[in-house]
Parts: structure tokens; sequence; C-alpha cells
């Protein structure tokens, strides 16, 4: 099994490119996150600069040689590392970019769930080195499961669907598979992988529904601040033919055209009562509410004490506390995703050796991405 894991892990920087250029107008941010785009590429070999600076890149190079690693502990064999993967060609246009979402997640979702029964099946070292991994993938899951979250509004039925149906054509055709065994080659560890992935999309699931649209806006239309790969110079037609197609992208996004008329009437609305009354709420979550300052953990004391807070807060007529309510928790919530321990830690890390935060994340999802999942 750890075989057949190396290999799928292997192909890490076809992947890259594949999101890289799939993504570059669908959602930029996450596809500047996840690798580059054809040309960024191009440029990027030509010139000895790194293929891909990202977190996600930098935690998937480790998993098909970590992998490799406990093989020749294992086993005392070393693996072969050709790799029989290949990957599939993806385009920026907007069908294979929806595809290509639904199918990343459905691969992390597959590693995750998999690493997970390894992981329970292994002890000492060995279980902790699988667990570090596992935690790397469920990461990976929950970015994208907020990626798609963003583009098609909260659809977890769908989404859960598209990713069995896909996963299970994946699993037909990997069948013919060179070394190693799959998941389900042994019916107790059949069962075990089925139950493994009911509990990851699950909990995913549970988690998705926290994170609220302004969390989701900030990671993904924050621009990135690594620097612009300026020596790649389009022709200046190319370029504003570009400059068009990512301000339309941006236009649908925040439009939510892609969500389903109802859940996009009650955010549009809820939008427009938070930008309507900034001023009243900014003033409620200062003087009332302490800025959520000690709540940054949920479920702790502080967090439940700012909610009971909160369910007293009133504002004119009965609907619009409705909505001021949700408001608020949204903003509580937000304020814990963007102050979560890993946040705080690095803070203090950086703090105690001198480092700068920010010095080697100047891609947003980098810095919001590694600590969404709290
Ligand atoms: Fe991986
Ligand atoms: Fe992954």
């Amino acid at each position: 099994m750890m075989n057949f894991a190396m290999e799928s892990e292997e192909p890490i920087m076809d992947y890259t490119q594949q999101s890289g250029e799939g993504f570059r107008f669908l959602l930029p941010a996450l596809g500047r996150f996840m690798g580059k785009n054809e040309e960024q590429a191009k440029y990027s070999a030509e010139h000895h600069l790194p293929w891909c600076e990202s977190a996600w890149c930098a935690e998937e190079r480790r998993h098909s040689n970590a992998f490799a690693r406990m093989i020749e502990r294992l086993v005392d064999v070393s693996p072969s590392r050709e790799n029989p993967n290949q990957p599939m060609e993806v385009t920026a246009d907007e069908h294979d970019a929806i595809f290509h979402i639904i199918n990343r997640q459905t691969s992390e979702w597959n590693a995750s769930s998999s690493y997970i029964v390894m992981a329970a099946h292994a002890a000492g070292d060995l279980h902790i080195l699988i667990r570090n991994i596992v935690r790397d993938e469920i990461k990976h899951l929950s970015i994208l499961g907020c990626a798609y979250m963003y583009l098609f509004g909260p659809r977890f039925w769908k989404r859960l669907l598209d990713c069995v149906k896909l996963g299970i054509t994946n699993y037909r055709q990997r069948r013919n598979r060179s070394g190693g065994d799959l998941l389900g080659s042994n019916p107790i560890l059949a069962i075990e992988g089925i139950a493994a992935h009911l509990l990851t999309a699950q909990y995913l699931t549970k988690w998705l529904k926290t994170v609220p649209l302004s969390a989701l806006t900030t990671v993904f239309e924050t621009p990135s601040k690594l620097p612009d790969l300026a020596a790649f110079a389009p022709s200046s037609e190319r370029q504003a033919e570009i400059d068009e197609t990512l301000r339309n992208g941006q236009q649908k996004r925040t439009d939510l055209v892609r969500w389903n008329p109802e859940a996009r009437k009650f955010a549009v609305a809820q939008r427009r009562f938070e930008e309507e009354n900034a001023e009243a709420i900014a003033d409620i979550i200062a003087w009332e509410l302490d800025n959520f300052q000690g709540a940054e953990l949920p479920g702790s004391a502080a967090d439940q004490k700012i909610r009971r807070r909160i369910a007293k807060v009133k504002l004119r007529s009965c609907r619009e506390n409705e909505m001021l309510w949700d408001c608020l928790l949204d903003s509580l919530r937000h304020y814990q995703i963007q102050n979560n321990r890993h946040v705080l830690g690095r803070h203090f890390l950086s703090v105690r050796s001198g480092y700068g935060v920010a010095d080697n994340s100047g891609v947003p999802m980098a810095a919001h991405g590694s600590t969404l999942t709290n």
C-alpha cells in the first residue's frame, strides 16, 4: 500500500503546473499557491528559479520520499521510483478547471483517508510519521474544500457526490497500476478504508460549515505579495486579454454567480446588510465584544462567553437582529481563523527567534492556507 501511495505522490511537479495553469483564471490565488501557470513555469525553468514556493508544494514534495524511506526501513528494499502515473493535461478553460478542482479534492480525500488507515495500523515512530503526512493531506483537502465552497457555495451533497463518482472511476483505473496493493484488496481493509473516507468527509463538511464567506474572500482574493515574474513579458494584446479575463473571473466570483440562486440571495442580502451597517457593527465588536480578544480558541470559555454576549446584542427590527447575530458570529469565526494557535505560535516563534513572521510567505494562501484548518 505504501508503494502505491509513493507512486501517487510522485508526479508532484506536473500537478503543480496543472493547478497553476488550471486555476489561473478560475481562482488565481489558488493557482499561484499550488503552482505556476504555463508561461511562469517555462520562465522559471529557463532562469533556474524555484518551480513552486508555496507551503503546499513544500509539503507534497516530502511525501513520496517519506513513503520510500518507510518502505526501505520496513522491508529492507529500495522501491523503484519509476512512476507509471500519467498526469492529465489541464487548460485554463472553465470546464477543465472545474473538473480539476473536483479531481484534486478527490485525490486529497483519498490520500488523507488511506493514510489514516495506515496510521491506525502503525505504532511508534512509524505512526508519528504517517500522522504527520495525514495532517498535510487534511490541510490540502480543507483548502480545496474551501475553494470549492467559495466558487459554488455551500453545496455539500453535490460536492460529496462529485468526489465519490470520480473516486470510483479513479479506483477502477488504478487497479492495473504497477507495484503495491490497493486499500481495497483486503476486505477488512476495504471496510476500514470506506469508514475512513466517510469520517473524513463528515468532519470536513462540519468544519467547512463554520468557515464564513468573508474569510474565504480574504483568503482567495488577497493578491499575492510574491514578486511578479516580471521578465516574462507577453505582448500588449495578450496582456490586455489576460487582464480582461482576470477581471471577469473576479467579478464572477464576487457576484457568486456559480452559487445556487437561493444561497446567493441569502449571502448577497447578508453582505449588503454588513456593508450598510459596517460602522455600527465595528462599534459593537470594539465596545461590546472587546474585539473578540481572548476568544481565539473555538469552544473555549472565552469563546462561549462572547457567543452569549452576541446573543444579547440588539439592533432595530427583529429580522435585522438575526442578520446582525449571523454577522457577529461570522466575524468571531473569521477572527479565530486569522488568530488561531498556529498563527499565534508562529508569531511567538518569530518574536523569540528574531525572524519576521512573513519571511517566507509572500503568497497569501501560504499564510492563510496553512492556518485555515483551526
Ligand atoms: Fe501528498
Ligand atoms: Fe496533498
